[in-house]
């Protein structure tokens, strides 16, 4: 079977969803390992290292709208929106939206959207410790990592850290960039960041929004 004839629902394997979303409510956060379609992983990454090889890809900044800054002193990786391009594109966000509904189902969240950018860190890159969504505005909900690059040495470094919500100075979990794992976390409240990568790093970053738009004032996608 090819990566363009797997359904959604094994993009992500089922057992994942009912791990996911007891995880998210009692610790705010969830790993699954092996969770993604390797197919569709390699579909994928191929896509995304054609991209960072032809200028294919844009660099990071922090902030949204209008106070978008670039700042490689905070984070270092090139992106690509999503943009259901390609078969491996739509599998992976037609997972992504069975997810959403799932949440919805569980935990009536109110999502209504995701957006999720490819994103390549070149050797060197890191990304400091943050959140990813500010109280307040807070119409990202639950943040989602898809880490797409095969076979990572156990010198590779790059590893997602994730720290406790209630003392930032505590790490909770070193997450390894292999192809195949997918993380989850509540974008509020969840402090993370990517250490320094010793290898090209791959990986699809995505957040579940809820209408956050106030007053006729259209809050920016991106
Ligand atoms: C992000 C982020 C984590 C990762 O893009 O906001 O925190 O492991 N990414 O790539
Ligand atoms: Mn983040």
């Amino acid at each position: 079977m090819t990566p363009s004839d797997t359904a959604a629902s094994f993009v992500l394997k089922p057992a994942t969803q009912c791990a996911l979303v007891d995880a998210l409510v009692e610790h705010g956060w969830y790993v699954g390992h092996g969770a993604i379609d390797l197919g569709l992983c390699e579909a994928l990454n191929r896509e995304l290292l054609h991209r960072a090889a032809y200028n294919g890809l844009d660099e990071a900044g922090i902030g949204r709208g209008q106070q978008h800054l670039l700042r490689k002193d905070i984070r270092g990786d090139a992106i690509h929106w999503l943009d259901r391009e390609s078969a491996a594109q739509r599998h992976y966000l037609d997972a992504m939206s069975e997810l959403q509904q799932a949440l919805n189902h569980a935990l009536f969240l109110g999502l209504f959207e995701y957006e999720a950018h490819f994103a390549h860190y070149p050797p060197g890159a890191f990304y400091q410790r943050h959140v990813d969504s500010f109280r307040g505005r807070a119409n990202r909900v639950i943040s989602t990592v898809g880490y797409l690059t095969p076979n990572w040495p156990s010198d590779g470094g790059g590893e997602m850290v994730i720290y406790h919500p209630d003392d930032p100075s505590q790490e909770v979990a070193r997450v390894v960039p292999e192809a195949g794992t997918f993380a989850c976390f509540l974008s509020e409240t969840i402090p993370h960041e990517v250490l320094p990568t010793h290898q090209p790093r791959t990986s699809i970053a995505g957040w579940f929004r809820r209408n956050a738009s106030l007053g006729g004032v259209l809050d920016p996608a991106r």
